[in-house]
């Protein structure tokens, strides 16, 4: 096979005027991902992220703050680089635009261009709003004032350096034609094919000492500092080292960018023709994402004091946290982040349909096989189709994880965690036990399951890196190679024997408080409070409710009595149901039902049943009322 190429990928350098927040997180966990997803190819990889130091912005923000910039960046640039081991980023190098060599490098580029003819000396009559400390053109102004600041800008005259940007817009707007993907979603290839549809200004890329000490000096004139932008995007070259290391020679020729929508024409327009005037090769790729918006009313109001979404990740988990975000968000597009969102991903992708799946089938290899692995002597019989189902989705996650299409590369994922749910019913293992003959054929099903289990372990790897671990652990398989790709293409099943640890919960179901419920139910009839309770003759009362079976167990010395456990919406129930001689407890989990929901409690042979199962009964047997589709749990009959 051959070995895939290097991988290097960056995320924007943040300016160090605002504390770390969702929005960088974001940006920060998708190189995570990405990274973890070319690590699963057997690549090479360089992850790099960082601060953004200098600039008047910055030292204002210290200035408010009575610090020194000095003091008060080294403060926030530690705050960002404390908190991405908190996400489980794990980048290879945090830069600072403040480190000598990073403006060494700065230096050397300038100077280079210099040399080269692209950079003049001008004055340079303009626009310039002192609140904003820059130059407007009249374009961007909004009744003729600064849009941020709402006064008129004076008129003031300058000398400054330029860089000749004009000069290569020809030759950008023909290396996007040839490059079709350069910048990618398209929508932000147009975007930028539309700024070059204007004629290309050159760049002012100094400020005069008089007005702004905290930057790097130009190398050809000591009485100006670079303008931040020029400075800050070659941290993307500086940081490997250029010209001579080799993480440059390595990395370089593969590098990807991810940045959001704000920041588009900086790297769309002036980096590519930067590099292209230091006779530096252009970046691969440009990955250009979507805003999260942060409905701030409903996160207060339901969190109490938890205002930041950040903090969400320690209320719900990590993995959840870094789940939601990869997949609640279409890459390109906006996407609105509330908490409500966050517990209905969990709820439903991650209890439900992961949680269930892993659960039931760790369960059933421990009641089955006394938790070990039983052996996966094909049984051609009983092929479930999982392993055609994995590879399919295993071809879908890598094509769409190439494309950064991360929600779509997660739904494939999801895809096969429906599908094998589905042939756990279908295969019913449960029946398979019963039979003394059927011992090869429930081995055979059972060593499919742990084995698409394993495959996916290794698919949600770059989202939820902890949880794939923790399933790898209970799939037996203490080894940090199981996320390789062409692994998981060759199918491995579990090694006859290998010892099963017992299930645990990987994701509990999260609860709404009551007085959530209560806030929401005109709007939410799965939470609409309970009627009160009655008695089995006042038939025109009965609360019917759908009921999702999470938990099933033998009632000990009851022959016909089962133990379910049900999620209601709002809150779980124990109801003991008299159907143990038609049904096998595993056969229902994951089951929605039909309970009476205001049935006064009562005890079945000492455990308290809170609610009633709706079943028919008649000569053959009992058979239970199941819905044949998915409706919200704790949604009401009519
Ligand atoms: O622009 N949703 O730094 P910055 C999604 N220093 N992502 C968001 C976001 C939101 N609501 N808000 C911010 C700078 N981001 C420069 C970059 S690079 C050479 C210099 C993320 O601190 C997103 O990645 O303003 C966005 O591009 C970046 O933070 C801007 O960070």
């Amino acid at each position: 096979m051959a070995q895939p190429s290097p991988f290097y990928i960056t995320t924007p350098i943040y300016y160090v005027n605002a504390r770390p927040h969702l929005g960088h997180a974001y940006t920060t966990i998708t190189a995570d991902v990405i990274r973890r997803f070319h690590q699963m190819k057997g690549a090479k990889t360089f992850f790099l992220t960082g601060t953004d130091e200098h600039g008047d912005k910055i030292v204002r923000a210290a200035q408010k703050e009575k610090k020194t910039p000095r003091e008060y960046v080294d403060e926030i640039s530690g705050q960002f680089k404390a908190l991405w081991p908190e996400l489980n980023i794990q980048y290879d190098r945090f830069i600072r635009t403040t480190d000598m060599a990073h403006m060494k490098v700065v230096q050397e580029i300038l100077q280079k261009i210099y040399d080269a003819g692209d950079i003049y000396f001008s004055e340079y009559e303009g626009l310039y709003c002192f609140g904003c400390e820059r130059f407007y053109t009249e374009r961007e102004l909004v009744d003729e004032k600064c849009p941020d600041h709402e006064v008129a800008p004076e008129k003031i005259k300058e000398s400054n350096y330029f860089f000749r940007m004009g000069r290569y817009q020809d030759w950008l707007i023909d290396h996007i034609g040839k490059n079709p993907d350069f910048i990618r979603p398209e929508r932000y290839k147009n975007e930028v094919l539309g700024f070059l549809r204007e004629p290309l200004e050159d760049l002012c890329i100094s400020r005069p000492k008089s007005r702004l000490q905290w930057g790097i000096s130009l190398p050809f004139d000591d009485n100006y500092v670079t303008y931040v932008w020029f400075d800050a995007l070659l941290n993307y070259v500086s940081a490997l080292n250029y010209p001579d290391g080799e993480d440059y020679t390595t990395f370089w020729p593969h590098a990807q960018h991810i940045i959001a929508k704000d920041i588009l024409k900086p790297h769309g327009i002036y980096w590519p023709t930067m590099l292209k005037a230091a006779g530096i090769p252009v970046y691969q790729h440009l990955n250009v994402h979507g805003y999260w918006n942060v409905s701030d009313s409903k996160m207060s109001k339901s969190l109490g004091n938890v205002a930041d979404p950040l903090n969400l990740k320690n209320v719900y988990g990590l993995d959840a946290f870094r789940y939601f975000l990869m997949r609640e968000m279409s890459f390109g597009l906006d996407a609105g982040f509330s908490e409500d969102g966050l517990i209905q991903r969990i709820n439903a992708d991650l209890a439900n349909d992961l949680g269930n799946l892993f659960s039931r089938v760790i369960a059933m290899t421990q009641k089955y096989f006394k938790g070990k692995a039983p052996g996966g002597a094909a049984e051609p019989s009983m092929d479930l189709g999982i392993r055609a189902e994995a590879g399919k989705a295993i071809e879908a996650f890598e094509a769409e994880m190439e494309k950064f299409a991360f929600q779509r590369a997660l739904a494939a994922v999801w895809e096969l965690i429906s599908f094998m749910n589905k042939a756990i019913d279908l295969a019913a293992p449960w029946e398979l036990a019963k039979k003394k003959d059927q011992q090869p054929q429930l081995a055979s099903v059972m060593a499919q399951f742990l084995a698409g289990l394993r495959v996916i372990s290794g698919l949600i790897y770059p989202a939820m890196p902890q949880t794939a671990e923790e399933m790898q652990r209970h799939l037996g398989l203490e080894d940090d190679g199981f996320y390789l790709l062409d692994r998981l293409k060759a199918w491995e099943v579990i090694p006859e024997g290998t010892q099963i640890p017992k299930v645990i919960a990987l994701f509990p179901r999260i609860e709404t408080k009551p007085e959530q419920a209560e806030e929401q139910a005109d709007e939410n009839p799965k939470t609409k409070p309970f009627k009160a309770q009655i008695t089995l003759d006042d038939l025109e009362k009965i609360d019917l409710r759908v009921a999702t079976v999470i938990g099933a167990e033998a009632v000990p010395k009851a022959r016909k009595l089962l133990k379910l456990t049900v999620d209601l919406g709002s809150e779980t129930r124990t109801i003991v149901a008299g159907i143990a001689e038609k049904y096998a407890p595993d056969e229902l989990v994951g089951k929605q039902v039909v309970v009476v929901a205001n049935l006064k409690p009562a005890k079945l042979m000492g455990v308290l049943s809170q609610g009633m199962l709706l079943a028919a009964v008649d000569e053959k047997g009992t058979s239970v009322v199941i819905l044949d589709r998915r409706a919200n749990s704790g949604t009401a009959l009519r």
